[in-house]
């Protein structure tokens, strides 16, 4: 009997290191005791002889690999042992045991792939950062997982909170994200984690304004958010009360829906359609009249650019939103007001620039008394584009600034990825010089313990252009 140790359990490297070795001196499944398998007779069994005795190629199929990342995160201790009995049969000619969705070894495999799956998926839902653990600036969070899955979530996080310093602390280890790099070491305790910061209030009123009564389905609510994860989550408190409330919501909504739709602002202003004598007035005039989409019918009016006519700056969002709408203007409602503060912080001057969208009518769901944001399709950027086009030409900015996805795409083509590309200059063929970041409605629906990171990132990439 041989006995082979993986250390630690959760990694893939170890266990492919151990089998590797396992494989090429031959040593059958029934003949080899993995760590966690049943603790009798480890005295007895003998070591596996080191890799560098072993050497000699085995050729492991890429789906063997990716199932094997996924099970030796769980918990299971018989995990790697399953796994070697899946490779010692394909190595051994069941080239394609993989395929047997009815084979006993794969089917407990796969059981196990899906339950780190599932786990990992919560824990990227669930984990809240807090400010205050660490020193300045530092965001904790505290979560506990059922299997052994912080080595292999926390590559994302780091990509996705890049630009802030935080942690994540387990029962059985930690991840530190500093500098650019990350960081593991041993667990931790749930006092360690502050337990409330002072953005929850926020975040709770965000959460409870964005909270849809009518999509509510509390069986798949309390199945996609298990009791287990609400100690961690800062508006799990709000929960019983908006599900209580949830039934009376929706009577109340319907009630109000089968009313007459109301027109906030009751007509178009009526004007003649002025010759065109190629000035941005004129095309204000007649973009009011725009039926190019079927955006136009339900909105209340056209929402046009706002700004000299000779700005050297030019910024692009995606579509007016409820307030805009309303007023006619761009960017005055909360996440103009958050642009402005953003503006304010990176030194730009608003006044001096030529504010405008993607699209100028806003595209919204009539939910009750709420009109809810609607992401405008590529069929409707394109519409507007003639639009976008002729204030380009006539503003003739030196940088424009496109805030958000649509921005961007509609002013450096549908391949452009912000992801990827964010905060980079491009210039187009007239020799403007664009830069894309992201729209500060996007900072705005971030949870409260990224916001400020969020809004840091897009003063930083502001000040670039400024
Ligand atoms: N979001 C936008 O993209 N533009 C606005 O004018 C307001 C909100």
């Amino acid at each position: 009997m041989h006995l082979a140790v993986v250390e630690p359990g959760w990694s893939l490297e170890a266990w492919r290191e151990r089998a590797r070795a396992a494989l090429l001196a031959g040593v059958a499944p029934e003949h080899l005791q993995w760590d966690g398998d049943a603790q009798q007779g480890l005295a007895l069994a003998s070591p596996l002889p080191e890799a560098p005795e072993a050497q000699g190629r085995v050729t492991v199929p890429a789906a063997l690999l990716e199932l094997a990342g996924a099970v030796v995160c769980h918990r299971d201790p018989g995990r790697h042992a399953l796994l070697y009995r899946l490779l010692w049969r394909i190595a051994r000619g069941e080239r394609r045991l993989l395929e047997r969705a009815t084979d006993p070894d794969v089917v407990a495999a796969a059981a196990l792939a899906a339950a780190v799956r599932r786990d990992c998926h919560k824990m990227k839902a669930f984990v809240r950062f807090r400010e205050g653990g660490g020193g300045e600036g530092a965001y904790v969070a505290w979560f506990e997982p059922d299997h052994w899955i912080v080595d292999r979530v926390a590559p994302f996080f780091a990509k996705r909170f890049a630009g802030m310093r935080w942690a994540i602390l387990t029962p059985y280890r930690s991840v530190r994200w500093e500098g650019g790099a990350l960081a593991f070491g041993p667990g931790a305790v749930r006092a360690d984690a502050p337990a409330e910061d002072a953005q929850e209030d926020l975040w709770r009123t965000y959460y409870a304004s964005i909270f849809n009564p009518a999509r509510l389905n509390p069986t798949m609510m309390r199945q996609e958010m298990p009791q287990k994860y609400w100690k961690g989550l800062p508006e799990a408190e709000l929960l019983p009360s908006l599900l209580r409330d949830a039934g009376r919501r929706v009577r109340d909504m319907a009630e109000r829906e089968a009313q007459a739709p109301r027109r906030r602002i009751p007509a178009r202003p009526a004007e003649a359609p002025p010759t065109d004598d190629g000035s941005l007035a004129a095309a204000r005039v007649l973009a009011a009249g725009c039926q190019r989409c079927p955006l136009w019918e339900p909105a209340t009016q056209t929402v046009w650019g706002e700004g000299p006519e000779d700005a050297r700056l030019m910024f692009v969002g995606e579509q007016p939103g409820d307030a805009e709408d309303l007023t006619g203007r761009p960017f005055v409602g909360p996440a103009g007001a958050l642009l402005d503060r953003a503006f304010a912080d990176a030194g730009i001057d608003r006044s001096a620039a030529y504010l405008t969208n993607a699209v100028k009518h806003f595209r919204f769901q009539q939910r009750g008394k709420a009109r809810l944001h609607q992401r405008p399709t590529t069929g409707h950027v394109n519409a507007c584009h003639a639009w976008l086009r002729r204030e380009l030409a006539t503003v003739r900015p030196e940088v424009i600034v496109c805030l958000g996805a649509t921005a961007a795409a509609a002013v450096l083509g549908a391949g452009f990825s912000l992801l990827e590309e964010r905060g980079t200059w491009h210039q187009l063929g007239n020799g403007v010089r664009v830069l894309a970041t992201v729209h500060p409605a996007w900072v705005l629906r971030q949870p409260a313990a990224a916001q400020g990171a969020a809004y840091r990132g897009l003063v930083d990439d502001l000040r670039l252009a400024a």
